[in-house]
C-alpha cells in the first residue's frame, strides 16, 4: 500500500536540440551576477561553453567563472566555489557539467550565506539550510546522476576517507534545467556506459525494498525496460538521438523523487559504491556495476518475491514450471549480461582496490535500513571481497 506521502518537484525543465536558447528567457529572473561552474574543460572543445557564454553576454550579465570542477567534487574545491560566489555576490549559480558540476553548485548555493563548516553541517550533522541559498541552474552534458532534477549533492573528504550525499528539500533543486541529448554526443563510451548503469541502479535502489503493490514500481519497470532497450541501440551508435534522448530523460525521471513516492527504498549499492569512490576516486558509476552482483546474489533471498517479479517484468524471463529461485536467478543473469555487454568494469580490482583495502572500505561504507537485509560488517567485508 502507498504511504502518505507530499510530492512537488519544483525544477522547470527544457528538453531537446536547441534548449540551450531558452536561457535567455530564464535568466531574465535573476539578477546580474552569474557564478559559471563547469568541469575540467569538455564545455570548451565541444563548443558548449562558447554557447552559453555567447547568451549570458548578450544578456548583459557579469560572470564570474569557477571551473575546474572535478568528478566526484572535494571539500577543498568547495570551499573556492564559496569564496568566489562570495566575492562575486551571486545571483545565480549556473552549473554546466554533469553530475558533479550540478551537485557542488547545490553545495555552494546552501554555504555561501552560511557560517558554519558545510562539510560538518550538510554531509556529517545532514542538518537543512538555515540561511538563505543562492539560486541554482543547470545545463546537463553528462546522464545518469538526475542531479538536474532533484536535491541531490555528493561531496567527497579526501581526508576523512569519506563520499558522502546529501539530498536537500525542494528549494536547493535546480530552478531550471536545459536538456539537450546532443549536448551527450561527446561523452567518452565509459562516461556513457557508466552513466546509464548509475540510472539503472538509482531505479533498483527504488525497487528494491519493500512487497507491497504500489504504482511507483510499476513506473520503475516501465523505465527500466526502456532504459534497457534506449542503451542497446547507444551502445552500438552512440549519436542515434532517439536513444540518446530516450537516455537522458529516463535518467531524470530515475531520480527526481518520483518512483520513490509512498515507499520504501534501499541505496545499500550507493553507500558500497560511495566507500569504493572514497578511497580510489572511480567514476561513480562503474563503482556501483563493480559491487552490484554481489551485493544483489547476496539479498536476493531476502527479497525472493520482487527479484522473481523483475525477473519475469523486467527481463522477460519465462515462468514455466521453475521455482522462484531459479526465476530471480536467471533475472539476475540476464542483468549481469547485460551489463557486460555495454562493456561496464564488473570488478574492483579493475578500478584499483586491493584486497589490503577491504578494511578501509568496510570502515567508509553507511549501511542503510529499509533495504532486504541490513548488513552487518561481515556482510559487507565479503561482498567486496567477492566483488574483487
Ligand atoms: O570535467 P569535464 O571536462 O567536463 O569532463 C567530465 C568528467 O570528466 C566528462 N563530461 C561531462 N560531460 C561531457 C564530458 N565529456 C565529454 N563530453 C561531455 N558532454 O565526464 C566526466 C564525468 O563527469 P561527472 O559530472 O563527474 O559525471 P556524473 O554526471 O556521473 O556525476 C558524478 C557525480 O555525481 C554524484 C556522484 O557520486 C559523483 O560525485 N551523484 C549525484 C547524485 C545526485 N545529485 O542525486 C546521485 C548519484 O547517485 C551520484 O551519487
Ligand atoms: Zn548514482
Amino acid at each position: 500500500m502507498l504511504g502518505n506521502f507530499s510530492y512537488c518537484n519544483p525544477t522547470r525543465l527544457y528538453f531537446g536540440k536547441g534548449a540551450v536558447e531558452n536561457l535567455r528567457t530564464e535568466l531574465g529572473h535573476y539578477g546580474k551576477n552569474i557564478l559559471l561552474v563547469y568541469g575540467g574543460g569538455s564545455i570548451k572543445k565541444n563548443g558548449i561553453y562558447d554557447q552559453v557564454v555567447s547568451i549570458l553576454k548578450a544578456c548583459g550579465k557579469n560572470v564570474t567563472e569557477d571551473a575546474g570542477v572535478m568528478p566526484n567534487p572535494t571539500t577543498e574545491k568547495l570551499a573556492e566555489g564559496i569564496a568566489r560566489a562570495r566575492a562575486c555576490k551571486a545571483d545565480l549559480i549556473l552549473a554546466v557539467g554533469g553530475g558533479s558540476v550540478c551537485d557542488y553548485a547545490k553545495a555552494v548555493s546552501v554555504s555561501v550565506h552560511c557560517d558554519e563548516d558545510p562539510w560538518e553541517k550538510y554531509f556529517i550533522r545532514f542538518e537543512e539550510p538555515t540561511c538563505a541559498i543562492v539560486p541554482v541552474a543547470c545545463v546537463l552534458t553528462m546522464v545518469g546522476t538526475g542531479s538536474e532534477m532533484n536535491g541531490g549533492s555528493v561531496i567527497t573528504n579526501h581526508a576523512q576517507k569519506l563520499k558522502i550525499g546529501h539530498v536537500f528539500g525542494t528549494e536547493v533543486f535546480p530552478k531550471f534545467s536545459i536538456l539537450d541529448p546532443t549536448y551527450t554526443f561527446t561523452l567518452p563510451h565509459y562516461q556513457m556506459v557508466s552513466g546509464i548503469y548509475d540510472i539503472f541502479n538509482h531505479i533498483c535502489e527504488q525497487y528494491f525494498s519493500g512487497t507491497d503493490d504500489n504504482t511507483s514500481d510499476y513506473l520503475s519497470e516501465g523505465l527500466m525496460r526502456s532504459l534497457i532497450h534506449s542503451s542497446r541501440i547507444a551502445n552500438k551508435d552512440p549519436e542515434n538521438y532517439e536513444a540518446r534522448s530516450n537516455i537522458m530523460w529516463t535518467a531524470t525521471w530515475a531520480l527526481n523523487t518520483l518512483v520513490a513516492m509512498g515507499k520504501d527504498t534501499d541505496w545499500e549499492v550507493h553507500m558500497l559504491g560511495q566507500a569504493v569512490g572514497a578511497h580510489t576516486n572511480a567514476t561513480h558509476g562503474m563503482t556501483l556495476a563493480a559491487v552490484s552482483m554481489a551485493y544483489y546474489r547476496h539479498i536476493l533471498p531476502y527479497g525472493l518475491q520482487k527479484f522473481r517479479r523483475f525477473a519475469v517484468n523486467v527481463w522477460g524471463v519465462r515462468e514455466e514450471d521453475k521455482s522462484d529461485e531459479q526465476i530471480a536467478a536467471e533475472g539476475l543473469a540476464a542483468m549481469e549480461a547485460w551489463m557486460k555487454e555495454l562493456g561496464l568494469v564488473m570488478n574492483l580490482t579493475e578500478l584499483g582496490v586491493r584486497e589490503e583495502m577491504i578494511e578501509g572500505l568496510v570502515k567508509s561504507t553507511l549501511v542503510m535500513q529499509t533495504g532486504y537485509k541490513v548488513l552487518d560488517t561481515d556482510e559487507i567485508r565479503a561482498i567486496f571481497k567477492e566483488s574483487l
